[in-house]
């Protein structure tokens, strides 16, 4: 309290787009998703362009890029299609995550030691033109030494385990880990990110984590969204039929 601190909000609206591609139709626009979380506060839009296209479209990058008017993170795996669409549209920042087909949602941090060689000539074109580079990690010092060698700028730190932990006690152990890797990211000078199943009872925590400048948070900000705006949903669609009555 009393501190000038402050941590961005990256706003992640896949899951927006989850509900568009359920019927194929226009509706819910992620890009619309994206100006009223910007309009609300947001410091930051998130999209996950996948292999699979699964929920954002090539459609949505091209459209976000032109629209948003915060920062635009693409968040990708690191494969020459989305190389080649990343050098196109040129975001803001590109968060380069492990992408497994059959996963739900990204499921682990990148194992940057084990592919640095790779990883280090992937990233020196988007080095060129300035764009930022961040790896998503899992909490562990030699992932973030090595992201640091490669010559990226920043890590985000995988919070899944902390979220998913059974207990309290691998809670706060998975706390710990989380704030020292931190400290760690902020002592090498890198920009340091959190996410991954953040909600509205865990984040407080980690918010007290000094060395965190930004959170990125999709599916519990976009489910809460339905629930708080399903009573004004259905009054909208009653008042259609109210009005209309042949
Ligand atoms: N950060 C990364 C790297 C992710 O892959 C995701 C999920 O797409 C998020 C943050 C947001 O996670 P959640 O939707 O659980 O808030």
């Amino acid at each position: 309290m009393g501190t000038n601190r402050r941590i961005e909000l990256g706003v992640n609206v896949d899951h927006v787009a989850t509900i568009r591609q359920q019927r194929d139709t226009l509706y819910p626009d992620p890009v619309t998703a994206a100006s009223i979380a910007e309009m609300a506060g947001a410091d930051q839009i998130t999209i996950h362009l996948r292999e699979d296209r699964r929920h954002i479209t090539d459609r949505d990058v091209t459209l976000m890029r032109q629209t948003v008017q915060t920062r635009l993170n693409l968040e990708m795996a690191a494969t020459q299609e989305m190389q080649t669409i990343a050098l196109e549209v040129r975001p803001d920042q590109i968060t380069l995550v492990p992408e497994k087909r059959e996963e739900r949602t990204t499921e682990g941090g990148l194992d940057v030691r084990g592919n640095f060689q790779e990883l280090q000539s992937y990233i020196a074109p988007f080095r060129e033109l300035g764009i930022k580079v961040v790896n998503f990690v899992d909490p562990e010092v030699d992932q973030i030494n090595a992201t640091l060698e490669m010559g990226a700028q920043g890590i985000e730190i995988h919070t899944g385990e902390y979220c998913d932990a059974p207990n309290n006690a691998e809670q706060q152990a998975e706390f710990e880990r989380i704030a020292k890797a931190a400290q760690h990211g902020r002592d090498k000078d890198l920009f340091v990110a959190a996410g991954h199943g953040l909600d509205y009872t865990n984040t407080e925590a980690i918010c007290q984590i000094e060395a965190i400048e930004e959170l990125n948070i999709g599916h519990s900000i976009i489910a809460r969204a339905v629930l708080v705006g399903l009573d004004r949903a259905v009054r909208e669609m009653r008042q259609i039929m109210d009005q209309n009555l042949g």
